[in-house]
């Protein structure tokens, strides 16, 4: 019988992997994407320039974006037997629900199929980036009764998501927002999604079956849904006046308020900084003004009583809420966004693979004797 090891609960603070395409300075609230950090990148560099610097380590140049965008923007196109999958789906089920089972599908019908050679792994890559957006925007318009849109082969990959999602051109504001959007969310370390799919890659499955994995792991509460409970809780209170009863009361009885406080950041989630900026800019404009003073004065109050802020679900709740989107789809445009550094783990993994095979402490019996099903 082998010596007992400590388990680490939940793999917290385990280094499982070497990376180089971000950092997640928790004790300065920074974020790094190969270098770069964030506050460099936002309102700066399009969705589209992230990926390519997440995948290939550096920016590119304006022929080699233009060069990207167009094959992004060319992929956004699915099968017609996913699309019927799409129309077939229960009309409540959950969008990522959907989207994980539809994502799965792709791989059956993807020409690439199991080859996993860096150049066929290149061409997938860019196909499920595309389609990943491709099914979320066709779900909503399947759900909404409206046609479904081809992209604009013109236009840059975020606008022409928001644009087949919504069925409504994005203005420029709203451009540079969505572009930001998807950004900031675009890669976090080893969160469990992105673990989840190196996993999955490590045994030389294929992309498909990673980004299937990582959409399973980003489904969960604990991860990617808490935009959308901001959503439900800014409803709930619904006006300005009720946020100190709605918070305190919350507080009292030992519930937590979503999009606030984080595992790893001490200070400020930097993510947070910028969103906080667009919702200012998207709300002022209109009737969602209200939405914006409600999180103001939450912002406020739990910072008071908790000495904690605002983790990156608090504010992409009203941004995304100001852009159109419902809040059925917070989760899947996590996904949309995060596909990026999924796809740039599964390629680093490739590129050095080690099956990742952690151990466990067996905590059971032994010697037990085996008693015929007649006697037991
Ligand atoms: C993200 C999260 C899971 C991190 O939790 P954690 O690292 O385990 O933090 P801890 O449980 O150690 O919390 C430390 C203290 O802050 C409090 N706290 C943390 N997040 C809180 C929240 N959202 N609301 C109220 N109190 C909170 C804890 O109750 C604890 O207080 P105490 O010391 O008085 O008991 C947690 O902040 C949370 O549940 N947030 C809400 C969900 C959310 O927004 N998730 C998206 C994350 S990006």
């Amino acid at each position: 019988m082998s010596e007992q090891r400590q388990t680490v609960r939940g793999l917290q603070e385990v280094v499982a992997a070497d990376t180089r395409l971000s950092f997640v300075d928790g004790a300065n609230g920074k974020l790094y994407y190969r270098g770069y950090d964030i506050d460099e990148l936002a309102g700066r560099a399009s969705y589209a320039e992230t990926v390519y610097l997440l995948w290939y380590g550096e920016l590119p140049d304006a022929q080699e974006l233009e060069r990207f965008r167009a094959e992004l923007v060319g992929n956004m196109q699915l099968p017609t037997q996913v699309v019927e999958l799409l129309r077939l789906s229960p009309p409540n089920a959950n969008p990522m629900v959907v989207l994980r089972t539809a994502l799965s599908a792709l791989g059956m019908f993807d020409p690439d199929g199991g080859r996993n050679t860096e150049e066929a792994n290149d061409r997938k890559a860019k196909r499920i980036l595309a389609q990943v957006a491709c099914i979320v925007a066709s779900l909503h318009r399947i759900r909404s009764g409206a046609p479904l849109l081809s992209p604009d082969p013109r236009s840059g990959f975020a606008w022409n998501f928001l644009y087949i999602f919504r069925g409504r051109q994005p203005d420029e504001l709203e451009q540079r927002v969505i572009d930001s959007l998807l950004m900031l969310h675009a890669d976090h370390g080893l969160a469990a999604s992105t673990f989840a799919g190196r996993v999955v890659v490590s045994t030389q499955a294929g992309m498909h079956s990673a980004i299937s994995a990582s959409l399973a792991s980003l489904k969960g509460p604990l991860h990617g849904g808490a935009n959308r409970a901001v959503m439900e809780m800014l409803e709930e209170i619904e006006h300005p006046e009720h946020v100190e009863e709605y918070i305190e009361s919350m507080l009292s009885a030992g519930e937590r308020i979503m999009g606030f406080g984080h595992r790893i950041y001490k200070t400020e989630d930097p993510r947070s900084v910028h969103l906080r900026k667009y919702s200012e800019e998207l709300c002022a404009r209109g009737e969602l003004r209200c939405y914006l003073d409600l999180s103001h004065r939450i912002e406020k109050i739990v910072r008071e009583r908790k000495g904690i802020r605002p983790n990156v679900d608090f504010y992409s709740a009203t941004v995304q809420r100001a852009l159109g989107i419902p809040k059925e789809y917070y989760t899947c445009i996590f996904a949309v966004a995060r596909c990026a550094g999924w796809i740039a783990h599964c390629m680093e993994q490739f590129a050095d693979n080690r099956l990742i095979r952690p151990t466990s402490n067996y905590i059971g019996g032994f010697g037990r004797a085996f008693v015929p099903i007649e006697e037991r």
